[in-house]
């Protein structure tokens, strides 16, 4: 899935507003005292890492992301004292020693295996230490997906037939992997999320249709856009289904 493949950061970092505002309520949740050391799984372009660092006045954040242009800007970006900003599949991270919190927003969806990514997100907590998560859930642009379905169907990009760049879990299989993976005091929850995104097309370019087009020769990538974009219609409105996620690592017995 998407790991390591790169991202229009910049693009990203203009058309993102939707995922910021999300985020703000994850960063509300973890109810910060602004003395701690928080992972950012999957930091993007640093724009949500830097809000999390508002709320951090004597903290400081590690920002992992997979992605090379990503990283840069986060690079850019963030207060080098107070964050470390690495390079990273999450599913592979190992830290040199534990964080007292995990926040994560937009990014499950993108890696297929949640068993794995739950046990290195635990295995990077402080015992006690939280993760409050948002990410696509079951059902997310369901109608960007049937668009795409639509298009594959009717011919011309072989490449994309039976392609699922994307997860979207439902909340009780999050909660056994959650449990599973040593946390406890879970509670994940499905939230509707309708979106128009200010930039349509650039939007979908960049956020939703990535990977299909990485499949593709650079002088088709534009018809699959185009004919995606014509599905959906002028102004379309995104039907984004949030999943959030809470949960506690649990302290290892004595
Ligand atoms: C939609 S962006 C979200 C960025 C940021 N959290 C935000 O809210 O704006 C998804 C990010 O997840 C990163 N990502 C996806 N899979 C990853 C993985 N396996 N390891 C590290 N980063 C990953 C991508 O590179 C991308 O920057």
């Amino acid at each position: 899935m998407g790991g390591t493949r790169d991202w229009d950061a910049s693009t990203y970092d203009r058309v993102s507003a939707p995922q910021q505002r999300w985020a703000e309520g994850v960063i509300d949740r973890l109810r910060l005292r602004g003395d701690e050391t928080v992972l950012d799984a999957g930091c993007g372009t640093g724009r949500v890492t830097q809000l999390l660092l508002d709320r951090l006045p004597r903290g400081r954040v590690i920002a992992v992301d997979g992605s090379a242009a990503m990283v840069a800007e986060a690079r850019e970006l963030l207060d080098p004292v107070r964050t470390e900003v690495v390079q990273a599949d999450l599913t592979e991270l190992e830290l040199g020693a534990p964080v007292d919190a995990v926040f994560s927003n937009a990014v499950f969806h993108w890696i297929d295996d949640h068993a794995r990514l739950f046990s290195v997100l635990a295995a990077a907590l402080a015992d006690g230490g939280r993760i409050e998560a948002q990410c696509g859930g079951r059902g997310n642009v369901a109608r960007f997906y049937g668009a795409v379905a639509g298009v594959v169907s009717a011919g011309g990009f072989p490449e994309l037939d039976g392609f699922e760049p994307t997860h979207f879990p439902g909340p009780d299989e999050t909660a056994e992997l959650l449990s599973a993976a040593g946390f406890e005091a879970i509670d994940c929850r499905l939230t509707p999320r309708p979106t128009r995104p200010p930039e349509p097309r650039e939007f979908v370019r960049t956020v939703c249709i990535g990977p299909h087009l990485d499949r593709l020769p650079a002088g088709r990538r534009d018809a699959l856009l185009d004919a995606v974009m014509d599905r959906l219609g002028a102004d379309p409105e995104l039907d984004y289904v949030r999943l959030d996620i809470s949960a506690r690592k649990r302290a290892a017995r004595a």
